[in-house]
């Protein structure tokens, strides 16, 4: 296994070069223009980044090969200086497993029964999933906040697409729209060495373990959870999600 030690900050695991930079990123002010991307891990960051990129360069597809979307989109953890987007949970988990598999930076899952305790107990590097997303959920009506999820941009692209365009102020062509979509497809991200971290060192990520852009599927294709662990998440999940009006449509 990996021998990776993660510190507690204020009751979050976060891997030390985070809290290195905690007094950073804890100082960071944000400009009345800037857009912040607040994903849980697995969420589909990257996605919602590449979209936001091709809206920004106006569908250019060369303008966002330009840098690797790390570059474009640098992580506020990493200290080179909102719009959170909620994957569910059960998708989340699945991902952020297979992840931390082929992450060298973040400690071995474990099995899946073991990580299952691990993931719903918060045990995992930025937290709980349920207080990531119960917190972003109560703040988006105060405000200026656009509430995405991830089951509804691969439901409707172009409509969520659409919806993060006028967020940012756009108004771009049906046509570019259409490009949008088509580029920020999953196909397309994964064979894109800008979004598909093709590039990152093999001491860090082993796409041979599991790759980054892995399946970008919604819950129900993969088979991780047995009948009685999903029975246990959701009666889990009813507790802690207790008085939310959150609600995830997991189907396509
Ligand atoms: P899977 O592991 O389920 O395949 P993040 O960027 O927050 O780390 O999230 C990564 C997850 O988002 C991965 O999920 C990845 O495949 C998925 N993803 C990335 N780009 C996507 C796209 N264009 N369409 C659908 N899913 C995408």
């Amino acid at each position: 296994g990996k021998q990776i030690k993660l510190k507690e900050v204020e009751g979050t695991l976060l891997q030390p070069a985070t809290v290195d930079n905690w007094s950073q990123i804890q100082s960071f002010e944000a400009k009345p223009d800037d857009l912040l991307i607040c994903t849980y891990p697995k969420a589909g960051t990257t996605w919602i980044q590449e979209i936001v990129d091709m809206i920004e360069q106006n569908g250019d597809v060369e303008k966002c090969q330009r840098a690797i979307i790390q570059h474009r989109h640098p992580f506020i953890e990493w200290a080179r200086p909102p719009q959170p987007s909620a994957r569910n949970a059960k998708d989340c988990m699945v991902s952020y497993y297979h992840f931390q598999r082929m992450n060298h930076m973040l400690p071995d899952p474990g099995t899946w029964e073991e990580y299952f305790e691990t993931f719903i107990n918060g045990k995992v590097v930025w937290g709980s999933w349920f207080d990531h997303v119960k917190g972003w959920w109560e703040m988006k009506d105060r405000y200026q906040i656009l509430f995405l999820f991830y089951e509804d941009i691969k439901r409707d692209p172009k409509h969520e697409i659409r919806k993060v365009m006028q967020f940012m102020g756009k108004n771009l062509d049906e046509t570019v729209l259409d490009k949008i979509v088509q580029e920020t497809s999953f196909e397309k991200m994964k064979e894109n060495p800008m979004t598909n971290r093709s590039t990152v060192s093999k001491s860090i990520m082993d796409h041979s373990i599991s790759s980054f852009m892995r399946k970008g599927e919604l819950w129900g294709l993969e088979n991780h959870f047995t009948v009685a662990q999903n029975e246990r998440f959701d009666e889990i999940y009813r507790k802690k999600m207790e008085g939310t009006s959150i609600n995830f449509c997991m189907e396509l």
